[in-house]
């Protein structure tokens, strides 16, 4: 058995959904891949930070900090002051960045991307900030260390996108996307239409942990920009900078607009597009009517992706509703792609 050894920056819903599963589903993957994994760093904001280089208890860690105490006194050994101590001193194979978003800058993730591919640690993110604002960067460093930048949870949670294109299409172009990207105003539109408040609905998707920590990075379309940025850079290989983004976020629609669109055969979402003019790759966000029947109608909280190819046509994947669950699955997925491909 091989082992491998784990850093988590960032232990909120996401962080403690994958620490839980490691010792709950998806042990027999891993067993089934020959590799044991052990956490061996936790940082948080406000919780603390802690290494140890035996494995942190992964069980004690998620009641500290879901009870809101700190996981200082948990770890062994010398003990970091800061997330960057954390970072370059954790006996670590793999850095997990799963930090808040910050859909302005990317900010402090980029960093501690960096700074782990710098000290030849791989990383695996569901953060979306560093993937928009500086994937290129990222990948071109990680190639000269020998190491991976995965991000498969960042974009749709765990459901294949990156992999997809990277991995499937081989030989096509793609020319252009249009999604339904942002599970929360997925969610909210569809209870509108339901006749539930859209307050009522944001505090569902809170409950359910897909939520933005700053639930206004939803509503006002910057998730989703910063989503499409994510996507041009990694499909298209441009660099569009998230305030760059022609952005409307879903605000100003009233529960009566939606209910309206809905008896007229149209379903209203958010929708995230990226097209090729020239030798730009714009990107836009708005709320938009899409009629029945087209695939971006999904229910419930569901994210859609269309990608239109040069050589494949038009293709698309639908991830059926949106848990915290499945982008966990997307971090296992790129730990076992760094073990079977090292
Ligand atoms: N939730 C989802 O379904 C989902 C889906 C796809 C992608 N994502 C992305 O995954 C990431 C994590 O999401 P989440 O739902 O787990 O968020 P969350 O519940 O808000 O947790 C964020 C975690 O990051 C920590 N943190 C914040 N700033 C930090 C910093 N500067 N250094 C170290 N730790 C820091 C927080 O510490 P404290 O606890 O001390 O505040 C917390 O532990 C986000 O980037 C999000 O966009 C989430």
């Amino acid at each position: 058995m091989k082992d491998i050894r784990l850093a988590l920056v960032g232990f909120g819903n996401v962080g403690r959904c994958f620490a839980q599963e490691l010792r709950g589903s998806y042990a027999r993957a891993l067993r089934a891949a020959g590799v044991k994994v052990r956490v061996t760093g936790i940082a948080t904001a406000r919780h603390g930070l802690a290494i140890d280089p035996n494995g942190l208890a992964l069980y004690r860690a998620r009641r500290l900090v879901e009870s809101g105490r700190s996981l200082e006194g948990l770890g062994r050994g010398r003990q970091p002051g800061s997330v960057r101590q954390l970072i370059a001193r954790v006996p670590a194979d793999v850095l997990v960045e799963i930090s808040t978003l910050d859909p302005r800058h990317g900010e402090p993730a980029i960093s501690h991307v960096r700074q782990a591919l710098n000290r030849g640690l791989h990383v695996v993110t569901a953060n979306k900030g560093p993937v928009a604002f500086a994937r290129g960067a990222l990948v071109a460093l990680a190639r000269r260390k020998g190491r991976f930048f995965l991000h498969e949870s960042a974009v749709m949670d765990g459901t294949p996108v990156f992999n997809l294109v990277e991995r499937c299409l081989a030989g096509c172009q793609v020319i252009g996307f249009r999604g339904t990207l942002n599970s929360t105003t997925n969610l909210i539109l569809s209870r509108m239409e339901e006749g539930l408040s859209a307050d009522a609905a944001l505090a569902e998707a809170q409950a359910l942990g897909i939520a933005e920590a700053d639930p206004r990075n939803d509503v006002d379309g910057w998730d989703a920009a910063v989503k499409g940025c994510a996507l041009a850079a990694a499909l298209m290989g441009a660099t569009v900078a998230p305030r760059a983004v022609s952005r409307r976020g879903m605000g100003r629609l009233t529960a009566g607009e939606v209910r309206r669109a809905l008896r007229e055969g149209a379903r209203v979402r958010l929708v995230v597009r990226g097209e090729r003019r020239g030798g730009m790759v714009r990107v836009r966000v708005r709320p938009e009517r899409v009629p029945l029947g087209d695939p971006l109608v999904g229910a419930g909280a569901d994210n859609v992706l269309m990608v239109e190819t040069d050589l494949m046509g038009e293709i698309g994947i639908v991830e059926r509703g949106s848990t915290v669950d499945q982008t966990a699955y997307g971090l296992l997925s790129d730990l076992l792609r760094i073990v079977r491909e090292p």
